[in-house]
């Protein structure tokens, strides 16, 4: 890799790094988690699976992405370690790109739903209260996801979105979307919560949300809350490898790790106050807060009965449009980064090359919710088998490796000499994250694997 290629300041890093970081699993899982896991004692266990094994694996990430300086394979190979690593370097890239398959589809409906309430449409029509309007809202998810043409359309947009970024290269492209998207996201959450905490069913909803029900923790409650950090955290699908190959050599890695998650959990917390408190007022709270239920019904039937329903509408798609596009375009740059230098092609291609097998892979995926869902595997339908093959297997193996590479196979003072900066840098957590990699890490994420086949 050319060695000029490197984000250009100290900001650009932490915003790239968050906005890969900060996406749907903030929006669309996290609520849903806290929901079905006890609420604020969901979240502290959250917070502590983010702090003990989410940062040490991140840190892992940026030490093997910066001193590898190429892709999530050639890392490995510039580190000179032995052929089954690039393996799981290989295995990164691979999962990297089946999630992208499927996310574009996702990031396609979003895009539908925010250029839906800019025009209106969304709201036409819209009968008032209860059970009428939640599945008139219902109805319409179910017509956009399930057509053959609509959310093509517009996944196909977002595809060339995300095109035209990455041609513009790291800089130019990534650095400056991040530096932009990520301040925007943030003026938009303030709003959003400040609104939101006006509301009349505000206490109730904060209490909701932040009174601890511990008798809901058992194992099955950390696996959910170890899984929602890495994917929260995009661990272990090589985008952190990749990006911080671009990391200049005076990057601060243990302080960009400590502020990407502090950022990515205070993005979940303000979501959950805006979300905790909305449905409360207007009684939905015994809705579904899952996934697409959660962003493309609840959160519209609640819109559709506040002052300026359109607005905060807009508003709301525009977030989550900027998150989902700075992580798509961090998920794709690991394939783009993959063909640049593994196979010695120029950035313009390698993104070529890279996107538009997107336009078929992400329709069959959206058709297979759709036309093609009698085609199933293991009982269930593309999308779905995608989503929880990378984020029930993929992924978790991916990390276990790759702490087992750091902590043991990586070159010897490797890891310490990334995080001290070459030994001009001092903190007292240094020992103990390597410890973490070195045995805690790798044996809870096999647990957590374990347990969630039993
Ligand atoms: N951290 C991202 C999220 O919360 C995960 C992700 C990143 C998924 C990039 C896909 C692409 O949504």
């Amino acid at each position: 890799m050319s060695k000029k290629v490197q984000f250009a300041s100290k900001i650009g890093v932490i915003a790239a790094t968050a906005g890969s970081a900060v996406g749907l699993g903030n929006v669309w899982r996290f609520p849903a988690e806290v929901q079905s896991n006890g609420g604020a004692a969901f979240l502290i266990v959250y917070i502590g699976c983010v702090l003990l094994l989410g940062i040490p694996v991140m840190l892992s990430e940026f030490a093997l992405g910066r001193a590898g300086h190429s892709d999530a394979v050639g890392a490995f190979v510039n580190l000179k370690s032995g052929k089954g690593w690039r393996g799981v370097g290989a295995l990164a890239v691979l999962t990297s790109y089946l999630i992208l398959c499927f996310y574009m589809v996702v990031a396609g409906w979003t895009l539908e739903y925010f250029i839906e309430s800019l025009t209106g449409d969304l709201y036409t029509g819209a009968v008032q209260g209860g059970g009428a309007m939640r599945q008139q809202f219902a109805g319409k998810m179910d017509d956009y996801i399930v057509d053959s043409v609509n959310p093509l359309v517009y996944t196909f947009l977002m595809i060339v979105m995300n095109l035209s970024v990455l041609l513009l290269g790291v800089q130019k492209g990534i650095e400056r979307i991040s530096n932009i998207a990520m301040p925007l996201l943030f003026v938009i959450l303030l709003a959003f919560v400040a609104f939101s905490l006006t509301l009349s069913g505000a206490p109730q909803g904060l209490a909701y949300f932040l009174n601890p029900d511990f008798s809901k923790i058992d194992a099955g409650v950390v696996v959910n809350a170890l899984g929602q950090a890495f994917f929260s955290l995009s661990l272990g699908m090589g985008i952190l490898i990749t990006y911080s190959a671009y990391y200049p050599k005076s990057t601060n890695l243990l302080r960009t790790s400590l502020t990407v998650s502090l950022l990515d959990m205070l993005v979940a917390i303000m979501v959950g106050l805006i979300i905790f408190p909305a449905v409360t007022t207007f009684g939905l709270q015994g809705e579904g807060l899952r996934g697409a239920t959660l962003v493309f019904v609840t959160l519209p039937e609640v819109f559709a009965q506040m002052p300026l329903t359109q607005l905060w509408s807009v508003l709301f798609f525009l977030l989550l449009l900027v998150a989902t596009l700075t992580s798509t375009i961090s998920i794709s740059e690991v394939a783009v980064l993959f063909i640049i230098d593994r196979f010695n092609v120029r950035r313009r291609n390698a993104c070529l090359i890279v996107m538009m097998p997107l336009f078929l892979l992400s329709s069959a995926c959206s058709l297979s919710m759709g036309a093609w869902d009698g085609f199933k595997i293991l009982g269930m339908n593309l999308f779905d088998f995608l989503d929880s093959l990378t984020s029930n297997l993929m992924l978790p193996v991916g990390s276990i490796l790759l702490c087992i590479y750091m902590g043991w196979f990586a070159p010897k003072g490797l890891f310490m000499s990334q995080l001290s900066n070459g030994g001009t840098l001092r903190s007292s957590l240094y020992k103990p994250v390597c410890f973490i990699v070195k045995y805690l890490a790798p044996m809870l994420i096999a647990a957590v694997l374990i347990s969630s086949f039993l």
